[in-house]
């Protein structure tokens, strides 16, 4: 279901996820950022490595849930992936960085958004993910800001859902 600035479907499966993720990629021109919301096992980073997948980024992506910040170069832009699971307080922010890796990703994909609620830059687009029974999520991106309406009305989803 789209509706301008919200889009929902399911996914059956690591590989539609990850496809999501891809359409979400290619369709992204300039800044964004993504942030991730969900239990763990969700499918945060399968998300986030379809994304860098659609930006080109040719480097494997890994999980940055021991090293805080992972960047990768994607055709001259910058893909920033952040997992904030550790992060407690604005304090911890700090300590990694935060204000420096706002400024200066232009795709900064965040896991374990809520850990830093109102310090989440425009334009946006929230995802959760949400575990549904074996290997279906159900997944809800919502956009903010001009950019990331486009963002979502550009996304291919063929082969991205199964409903
Ligand atoms: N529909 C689905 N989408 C994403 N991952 C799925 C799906 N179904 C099963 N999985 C599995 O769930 C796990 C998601 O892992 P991961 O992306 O690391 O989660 P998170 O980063 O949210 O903790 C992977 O093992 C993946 O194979
Ligand atoms: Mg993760």
């Amino acid at each position: 279901m789209t509706e301008g600035d919200r889009l929902v479907l399911a996914t059956c499966g690591e590989s539609e996820t990850r496809e999501l993720g891809r359409a979400l990629g290619a369709a992204c021109g300039g800044r964004l950022c993504v942030a991730l919301r969900g239990a763990l096992g969700a499918g945060k980073t399968v998300l986030v490595k379809g994304i860098a997948e659609g930006l080109g980024v040719t480097d494997h992506v890994t999980s940055p849930t021991f090293t805080f910040v992972n960047e990768y170069g994607a055709g001259g832009r910058r893909l920033t992936h952040v997992d904030l699971y550790r992060i407690e307080s604005e304090d911890d922010l700090e300590s990694i960085g935060w204000s420096d890796v706002v400024l200066e990703a232009d795709v900064l994909a965040v896991e374990w958004a809520e850990h830093a609620d109102g310090d989440l830059p425009v334009p946006r687009i929230d995802v959760e993910l949400a575990l549904g029974r074996g290997d279906e999520r159900r997944v809800e991106l919502r956009a903010h800001g001009d950019e990331a309406c486009g963002v979502l009305a550009r996304m291919s989803l063929r082969g991205a859902g199964c409903a």
